[in-house]
């Protein structure tokens, strides 16, 4: 039965008003106001990303007979034109490839630092961390990882029919020729207009002479951006990071008041890294490993819960260990986690099933444990936002789970002149000070220290969960600190509790971060839920949470694909 029927609300509502302490499986979850994602099916292959024309970009070149992998770089060049907030190449974020021949891989193309930075460079006069610093300055602006990781999925495991020209030529049209503003981009547009108003170059490409935010059928048209792209088709990615496309990238963060230099741009690399990797009831989770938190994270709260029943627990229960876990997997990310390839990380001990053993035996099943019982900490306030993240498989047993961003919504703000390349704020994702929130409320210590070239800890969670070898769910989502726990909760929903995925992808998620020692719960689920969380000693905030898991399921009739409801304009596309 279709578990958001009628007849199934008629029933959530009584159970709401009757709060019950015992409430089944699948009971209590329905946000009409979100609806539900709609599952599209296809036998050849399939993309699902926020932005459509992107999407349609990279159905059509795996009916080309591209693989995952072209299809995969000819989205993410497509969404720095068609969805300039979030996708980019101006920015970074992290791509997971499982590949038909069964080996597992992953590209960090991760901001990373200027060497100016240094631990003291976001700190005011009186050596408190500055938000402004870090978040609304140059200052903030790492090095751009996207063209670099982008051409390296492509050298290594594109399928070679393409070249690298070929996957960008469809972005450089629609940069060039303009696109129409709408869906999500013209809903977030007046928001980040005072933002982008601060910069003449990237006012005259995002607003109006007056001043106002182009709007829903306003054309987006991004000449230099288009020179840019094409210049990257003809020379390959060293044409962004050496010679006038970097010149002009270090012009613009110097005078802005950042310190990135044409060195630093030189010597960016995207790294390929092992793959981490847990299993969970008999699926293997192929994840993203340091400087992202989000697979360490993710498989650690996956084994801690794994010692327990969630199919047959009360809902309210199964809920309630899923938030302790939460709690003590966020907090060990907080002390932890930080750049591999400068600080020690215990990947392997923090991913086994006996340190989740360990944890676990920590668990009373009846009472919250308070978050500074745990780890001392700080309590601060969260907030969620603007990346994106699409998957992508082919017909061959390939897939792409892949997350990137600029940080917040557009960036810092800033367009590099003459270029049309959006900056990120990504060195907010670095602990300012030992236990200073970031713009998501994460704290963090030594670990996650801003350094010279070092990259600052991430929590995107682009992951392919594997069944007998074989890519079964692709998935990942924005949301800064809640993207661990949303992509937690469509595994859970999708194994352990049986749904579907388009009921998964929609279904009302909840998130606790360790600190602040609060579980946010978003608006469908049910009174009585909440209320059985508050009894176990829970704090919760109900409110709707700013996430877009853009996810796939290969079944045995070929691939499922659905659309988070959440944000406007996604789609799933396949042949
Ligand atoms: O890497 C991170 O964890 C953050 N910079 C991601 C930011 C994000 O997801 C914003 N919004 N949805």
């Amino acid at each position: 039965m279709d578990k958001r029927s009628l007849p199934r609300f008629a029933s959530l509502t009584l159970i709401a008003l009757l709060s019950p302490p015992l409430l089944a499986r699948g009971e209590g979850r329905l946000d009409p106001e979100i609806g539900q994602a709609q599952a599209v099916g296809t036998e050849h292959g399939m993309v699902v990303a926020q932005e459509a024309l992107a999407a349609r970009i990279g159905a059509d070149i795996l009916q080309k007979g591209g693989n995952a992998i072209d299809a995969a770089v000819a989205v993410g060049f497509a969404m720095a034109v068609t969805y300039p907030r979030a996708g980019n190449i101006g920015g970074g974020g992290f791509m997971v490839i499982h590949r038909a021949s069964g080996e597992d891989t992953t590209i960090d193309y991760r901001e990373a630092a200027p060497q100016a930075i240094t631990e003291k460079s976001f700190l005011d006069g009186q050596g408190n961390a500055d938000p402004q610093k870090s978040r609304d300055s140059a200052l903030a602006i790492g090095v751009p990882g996207t063209v670099a990781g982008l051409a390296l999925a492509e050298e290594k495991y594109g399928s070679g029919r393409f070249t690298l020209a070929d996957l960008i030529a469809p972005a450089i049209a629609l940069a060039r020729d303009g696109i129409a503003v709408a869906d999500d981009t013209a809903d977030a547009l007046p928001r980040d207009r005072a933002r982008l108003a601060r910069w003449p170059s990237s006012a005259q490409i995002f607003l109006k002479a007056d001043g106002t935010p182009l709007a829903a059928g306003d054309r987006l048209v991004q000449g230099d951006l288009a020179d840019t792209l094409t210049a990257i088709a003809k020379g390959g990615p060293r044409a962004f990071y050496e010679g006038p496309i970097a010149d002009r990238l270090a012009a613009a963060v110097k005078s802005a008041g950042g310190v990135m230099t044409v060195d630093d741009l030189k010597s960016y690399r995207a790294i390929e890294r092992a793959a981490v990797h847990g299993t969970y009831r008999g699926y293997d989770v192929v994840s993203m490993p340091p400087p992202s938190s989000g697979g360490v994270v993710l498989i650690e709260m996956l084994n801690i819960l794994e010692g327990y029943d969630l199919a047959h627990d009360d809902a309210a229960q199964a809920l309630f260990l899923m938030i302790e876990a939460m709690k003590r997997a966020y907090a060990d990310r907080a002390f932890f986690l930080g750049d591999p390839d400068r600080v020690e990380v215990p990947i392997a001990r923090l991913t086994s099933k006996d340190y989740a053993g360990e944890w676990r035996a920590t668990i009373d099943p009846a009472h919250a444990t308070p978050a500074s019982e745990l780890r001392p900490g700080h309590p601060t306030a969260p907030e969620g936002g603007n990346t994106t993240h699409f998957s992508v498989v082919d017909r061959f047993g390939n897939a792409v789970s892949n997350t990137y961003t600029l940080n917040f919504s557009y960036g810092v703000g800033l367009v590099a002149a003459g270029t049309g390349i959006v900056l990120n704020n990504e060195l907010d994702d670095f602990a300012a000070k030992p236990e200073a929130p970031n713009a998501y409320g994460l704290i963090g210590y030594e670990a996650n220290a801003p350094g010279p070239g070092k990259r600052p800890l991430s929590s995107m969670t682009p992951t392919i969960v594997l069944k007998d070898g074989a890519p079964f769910l692709i998935t990942g989502s924005p949301g800064g600190s809640l993207i661990i726990n949303v992509v937690l909760q469509v595994v859970i929903d999708v194994i352990d509790r049986g749904l579907d995925l388009a009921a998964a992808v929609s279904a009302p998620r909840v998130h606790n971060q360790w600190m602040p020692d609060l579980v946010i719960a978003e608006p469908g689920l049910s009174a009585g839920l909440v209320a059985a969380l508050q009894a176990r000693g829970d704090k919760v905030m109900v409110r709707r949470l700013p996430t877009s898991a853009n996810s796939i399921l290969v079944g045995p009739t070929g691939f499922i694909g659905a659309a988070d409801p959440r944000t406007r304009g996604a789609l799933a596309v396949g042949f």
